[in-house]
Order: structure tokens, then sequence, then C-alpha cells
């Protein structure tokens, strides 16, 4: 399986998704600050892949600290912010940080070599999770595929966006299994292709059968009665099941509503935000117009014109007929569901 992140003595190691399909190349972290301009620049990105990047990077930040015993919970706390703010949709970002702040608060008054030796320890166990959690999803969410499907998919939510198997991609890994995919449509994923250079990559590693398509053709694929139902993951999830994921995300369930074909997202607990009431009040993190100016590296458009670059957008919870977790299936009514999921032990 591949290793999108790992830590190997004193440094982390990311895939550089940038570079991918190109190029596999992982990029040394030795400090905190390398961590945080990783996830800024979508080398590691994906939601849950993004927390526990961020959870290296907090030890690591704490390694480097050099004042005095007394400002070292402070300096915490402003590291914290500092990787909270990197990608403000992602709620697993918050999730990873907040697990590690209780490792730090508790260990506080161990001393420094002892906190960084907790801190790591929790990390590297978020990321043994991740992977147990999304194969856990998978084996759950592959009883809602018919035998054969043919499923559309839309961005990463795979091994590369979180620490191995994927979670819309764990259903699709789960089911294929079991010889029940046909194949998969993946969308290309404007503007940074997140479909057509990481998706593709990934199926084809696994020998998944896949076709690719343009973002404009998916509706056109539904309408000839290609897909048999879409899967997709998601950012974080509000109290009412309003659910952010990658832009592009809301326009595929509009038109799985219309040709009446199931809807899924796929997700683990950390997804769920039920501080936030409905998708309304989920940031959408907007991106530098460079992004959709030029397609890697090369300009499409004039190089001024003025862009509007939202990296997410929010599926109404009316839309979306399932949401599989580690936990379990979740069907409407969504709010009921989630809180009931979510006050499990
Ligand atoms: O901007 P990205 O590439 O980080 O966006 C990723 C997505 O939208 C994924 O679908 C989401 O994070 C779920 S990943 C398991």
């Amino acid at each position: 399986m591949i290793k999108p992140i790992f830590k190997d003595q004193n440094d982390v190691y990311i895939l550089d998704q940038t570079l991918l399909p190109d190029k596999v190349h992982y990029q040394k972290c030795s400090q905190a600050k390398d961590l945080v301009k990783a996830i800024k620049e979508l080398q590691v990105r994906g939601a849950p892949l993004i927390g526990i990047a961020a959870a290296f990077g907090i030890t690591l930040a704490i390694k480097e600290f050099q004042g005095e015993p007394a400002e070292i919970k402070p300096y915490f706390y402003q590291q914290k912010d500092c990787f909270a703010n990197t990608r403000p949709t992602a709620v697993n970002l918050c999730w990873a940080l907040q697990r590690m702040e209780k490792v730090f608060l508790e260990s506080i008054n161990q001393g420094q070599e002892s906190i960084v030796k907790i801190m790591e320890q929790e990390a590297e166990n978020m990321l043994r999770e991740d992977i147990e959690k999304n194969k856990t999803m998978g084996e759950l969410g592959q009883e809602l595929i018919q035998k054969p499907s043919s499923i559309m998919t839309i961005c990463n939510a795979g091994t590369l966006a979180t620490c191995g198997y994927g979670t819309a991609l764990g259903v699709i890994r789960s089911a294929f299994k079991r010889n029940k995919i046909k194949k998969v449509w993946v969308t290309e994923t404007r503007p940074v292709l997140q479909g057509a250079r990481l998706t593709v990559w990934e199926l084809m590693q696994d020998n998944i059968p896949v076709t690719l398509i343009t973002d404009n053709m998916a509706a056109y694929v539904m309408k000839k009665g290609l897909v048999d139902c879409v899967i997709v993951g998601a950012d974080r999830i509000a109290a009412n099941g309003d659910t952010a994921n990658k832009i592009g995300t809301y326009a595929l369930a509009l038109a799985a509503k219309a040709h009446n074909i199931p809807f899924f997202v796929a997700a683990p607990i950390s997804t769920f935000d039920p501080g936030i009431a409905t998708g309304d009040d989920i940031p959408i993190e907007e991106r530098d117009c460079v992004e959709v100016r030029k397609i890697k590296g090369i300009n499409i458009t004039h190089p001024e014109v003025e862009v509007f670059n939202p990296a997410f957008d929010i599926t109404p919870h009316e839309f979306i007929d399932a949401i599989i977790c580690e936990k379990g299936i979740i069907i409407p009514p969504l709010q009921e569901g989630i809180n009931a999921m979510l006050s499990r032990g």
C-alpha cells in the first residue's frame, strides 16, 4: 500500500502529491514550518491526512521549542493556531490538533523530551487508527454496492487523502474485492485535478477499472444510464448532514438526484462537526487565482482575469442517501442518525 506520510528517526516524510502522477517523490520535513507549507500548498491534502500531518507537525514544533518552561503552553497554542489556519474547511485538522492538545496538557509537567515522545506516540496512533477506520468503513459501505456497479467519484478520497485505504475509495476497494465493481468514473476535478492526477493513479495501481471524464461530462454520463451510484468523501459534516466536500460535489449530487442515482458520503467520525448546525456555517476555503488561471503551471487564460476559486461546496443533506462512517451507516433523516451515531461509545 502507498504510504502518503511516515516518520523516520527525527523527520517526517510526505509523498509530494503536487508531483503525482509524474514523479513519486517523498519530501523530508524536518521542521514544523515544512509541514505548514506542505499542507497549504497541497503537497499533503485530503481531510484525514492533513489532520495527521498537523499532528506530526505540532510535535516537531514542540521539539523545536527553546524558551523557558513557562512559555511552552502559550507557544503550543500559537503553533496550534498556525496549523489550524492552514486549511479552514476540513474539520479533521481541528480534531487532530485537539487530540494533540489533550496529550500535551496531560504531559506538560514531564519535561520537553517526554512531552515530545508522548506526542509522537499519539500521532503514530492516529495514523494507525485512520487506516483501521477506513478498512472498517470500506467493509460496511460495500454492503450498499450492488454487483456489478459503475460508481462515480470526485477528487481523491483514497489512500492519498488518508493514511491508507481511503474513505470513498476504501468502499470501492472493499466492493472490488467482492467483484462488485464494473468501473469507476472519475471526474477530473478542476482546478488542481485531484481526480485526474491522483485518483486515476491510485486506482490503476490496484487494477481497478477506471474511466476519466472532465467535470462537465458527469450529468451526461448519468443520463446515459452509466452510473449506478456516486460515492464521495467529506471535509466537514454539519449536525443536519449538510456536507462540505471538493468543489463540484454539489453539482454531482444535483445531477444524481435528477437521474435517481443514489448518492453516498464516506467519512470518519472525525469529519462530523455537531457544533455547526447547517452547511451555511461551514467556512469555505478560497484559494489562489493561479490555480484557475493555469493548469500544471501553464496559463490557459488572460493572466490577469478576475477569478473565483472556492475549494469546496456544500451538498445539502436532502441530496444524501447515506453517510458511511466507521461506526455504521447513517440513513435519512440524517440529523437524528448523526446524533445517534455520535452518542454511541
Ligand atoms: O483540496 P483537497 O484535495 O484537500 O480536497 C479533498 C477532498 O475534498 C476530499 O474529498 C475530502 O478531503 C475527503 S478525503 C478522504
